[in-house]
């Protein structure tokens, strides 16, 4: 897909220091080289990633399996934030999850997230449950999903 001058498609090889790169500034538990290719390597992974001037600037990854996708995570690099990438991506994502018949997407998200939980609720997603002091021993998950 190219929308404004970005291209949004399956992640090939050959990205997993740029992944990194941004995993490092973005996550507390960044994942390793061996968590992202095995990752990738699932026939589960439903992976995806936005190509800008910069090369790769955002990435999702989900899983997929018994009519089902869970988000495990979607990130933008710092410096390319709130540009609409991570809503672009999202968009393209639940499209290609709803053309392979996904019907439910779920994902967890700390509490004290909001740029996040504002990405989800723009596309749908509804907070339906919460895990007490699941991150760190002490702050609350917030399960949230979507029906496509
Ligand atoms: C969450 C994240 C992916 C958003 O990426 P992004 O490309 O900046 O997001 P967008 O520019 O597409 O913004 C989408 C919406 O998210 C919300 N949003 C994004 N950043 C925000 C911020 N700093 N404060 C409040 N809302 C924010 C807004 O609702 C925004 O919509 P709007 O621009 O119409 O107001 C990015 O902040 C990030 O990589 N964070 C670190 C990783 C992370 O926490 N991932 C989610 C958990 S897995």
């Amino acid at each position: 897909m190219k929308k404004y001058g970005i291209q949004i498609k399956k992640i090939p090889d050959g990205y997993s220091d740029k992944i990194l790169a941004i995993e490092k500034e973005s996550f507390s538990d960044a994942w390793t080289v061996g968590m992202l290719d095995e990752e990738l390597k699932s026939p589960t992974a439903r992976a995806f990633a936005v190509f800008a001037e910069d090369g790769l600037t955002a990435y999702i990854f989900c899983r997929a399996v018994c009519g089902d996708a869970e988000i495990l995570r979607i990130a933008a690099s710092k410096k390319s934030r709130r540009q609409g990438y991570a809503s672009a991506l999202l968009a393209y994502t639940l499209e290609q999850l709803k053309n392979e018949g996904i019907k439910k997407v779920f994902l967890e998200v700390d509490f004290r997230n909001l740029p996040a939980k504002k990405l989800y609720e723009k596309y749908g997603f509804q907070k339906i449950s919460v895990r007490r002091a699941y991150y760190e021993g002490k702050y609350d998950a917030e399960i949230y999903s979507a029906a496509l």
